[in-house]
């Protein structure tokens, strides 16, 4: 069996090329005792009981620790750098040093950025449903005024694979997803014009521009430009969710670029359609950490007055604490650098399992499977055989090992090829990752060999 042989794109979405085997492909006969000794296999696993845990993309404790100076850091000053008491109500914006800080990270100005609560997931939520109820620029512009005087519902476009959290947004507002295949480069970006050039209805759309989540792909110079061209062609209500989440959290060493989006707006007339989006939740504590989004000055105004009748300010101890810890980018990029060191053998790991268990392996001349190198962020997206997804993450659960549900990584739960299947190997110890990956391996042989067999 030869090796594989990785073939590296432009952009960082890294698909092994799967070579086919130089060992003829096994006859009904060698496929029926490799299935029944697989099965042997499959069966002494179950019987170990195991519970392992594949699942959701969340740091380790050893990652968690390397934020643990955040305790107690403020040693009794609570003053931020304008003076004010961080203990006290207000500040809706968020303190300046936390706005400053979010504006570099993000690529903006202060006055354009806008410091939160824990969770930036949240901070989409309440953009997508002050928009939809509230409006964009006041009760004019709320999308559902448009939904019912147009007779239908507001839609929002969906890169997919994408998250699955994402699409739970959409989903529990009752906003009509339109999946959008994902190319090497981002969204296929010809289509997405083309669906809004022909429906007002849609409002929104996803995007993890950078290590998407679950694909990884870093979209292309080319494609942010035209994202950004995107609101001239839907109009002044549209909304670009600019999730950059993984912006910092690289694998490799001279990491991809992103271009910024929000320059590219300002330039096109477009501001007021993008709101970028990040976090410290994969920074520092993920469940403690702080969000922020950038966006026009109209637009956070306008967002803020929504804000505000549901609290009266965010955590801005939390937000001091995180500014006294991080400082600035250069103090971020070296903690990332330490979280790459805890990543990197745990991604290592797992692709070593998939080349040593499925690389180069065919059955009736058809890969077992292909999968994602990514150059950052916190998946690798696996493809098996069209039709095999589902029952590949059953015969895992089976065997003790949980994954993310088939299906997930797609608006509805819907994967059109019943293929993807979303691994996160940050949170498990190398040790579960290689025997969660061993057991991962021999199910995807197992399942392609049995189909093949009851064809
Ligand atoms: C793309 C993306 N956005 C947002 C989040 C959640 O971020 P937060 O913890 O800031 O709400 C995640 C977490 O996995 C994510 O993958």
């Amino acid at each position: 069996m030869r090796a594989p042989v990785r073939r590296l794109p432009a952009r960082g979405h890294y698909r092994l090329a799967i070579q086919p085997s130089e060992e003829p492909d096994l006859n009904q006969q060698q496929l029926q005792a490799r299935a029944q000794e697989l099965r042997h296999q499959y069966d002494a696993v179950c019987a170990q009981k195991l519970n392992l845990d594949l699942t959701r993309g969340k740091p380790c404790s050893e990652q968690l620790a390397l934020s643990d100076a955040l305790d107690g850091i403020l040693a009794g000053d609570y003053r931020c750098a304008d003076g004010s008491d961080s203990r006290n109500y207000g500040g809706i914006m968020g303190i300046p040093e936390a706005r400053r800080f979010a504006a570099d990270y993000l690529g903006t100005t202060p006055a354009r950025t806008m410091v939160g609560g824990n969770s930036s997931l949240q901070f989409m939520y309440q953009i997508v449903t002050s928009a939809l109820y509230h409006g964009v620029r006041g009760a004019a512009s709320a999308w559902s005024r448009e939904a019912s005087a147009a007779g239908g519902r507001i839609k929002f476009l969906c890169p997919a694979p994408g998250y699955d959290r994402h699409f739970a947004i959409c989903e529990s507002l009752d906003i009509e997803m339109i999946p959008v295949a994902m190319t090497r480069e981002g969204p296929d970006m010809d289509l997405i014009e083309a669906l809004l050039k022909a429906d007002p209805l849609i409002k929104g759309m996803w995007c993890v521009p950078k290590y998407a989540n679950p694909d990884g792909v870093v979209y292309s110079d080319a494609v942010v430009a035209r994202m950004a061209g995107l609101g001239r062609i839907a109009g002044a209500n549209f909304r670009i969710l600019w999730d950059n989440a993984y912006a910092e959290h690289h694998l490799v060493d001279n990491p991809p670029e992103l271009a910024n989006i929000l320059t590219l707006s300002e330039a096109a007339g477009t501001l007021d359609n993008v709101y970028a989006i990040g976090s410290t939740s994969k920074i520092t504590h993920a469940g403690a950490g702080i969000a922020f989004i950038a966006s026009s000055e109209a637009n956070l105004t306008s967002l803020a007055d929504q804000l505000i009748i549901a609290t009266i300010g965010p955590d801005k101890v939390n937000q001091l604490r995180h500014m006294r810890f991080l400082k600035d980018m250069p103090m971020l990029r070296g903690l990332m650098q330490q979280h790459r060191a805890i990543l990197q053998p745990k991604f290592e790991s797992l692709l070593n399992e998939l080349d040593s268990g499925l690389a180069g392996k065919t059955v009736n001349g058809k890969a077992l499977g292909k999968w994602t190198v990514p150059q950052g962020g916190y998946f690798v997206l696996f493809d098996t055989q069209p039709g095999l997804a589902d029952i590949v993450v059953k015969l895992t659960a089976g065997a003790g090992v949980k994954l993310t549900p088939a299906g997930s990584t797609y608006p509805y739960r819907k994967d059109p090829g019943n293929t993807n299947i979303r691994l996160a190997p940050s949170f498990p110890s190398l040790q579960e990752i290689a025997a969660a990956m061993k057991i991962f391996v021999m199910c995807v042989e197992l399942a392609s060999i049995e189909r093949a067999l009851a064809q």
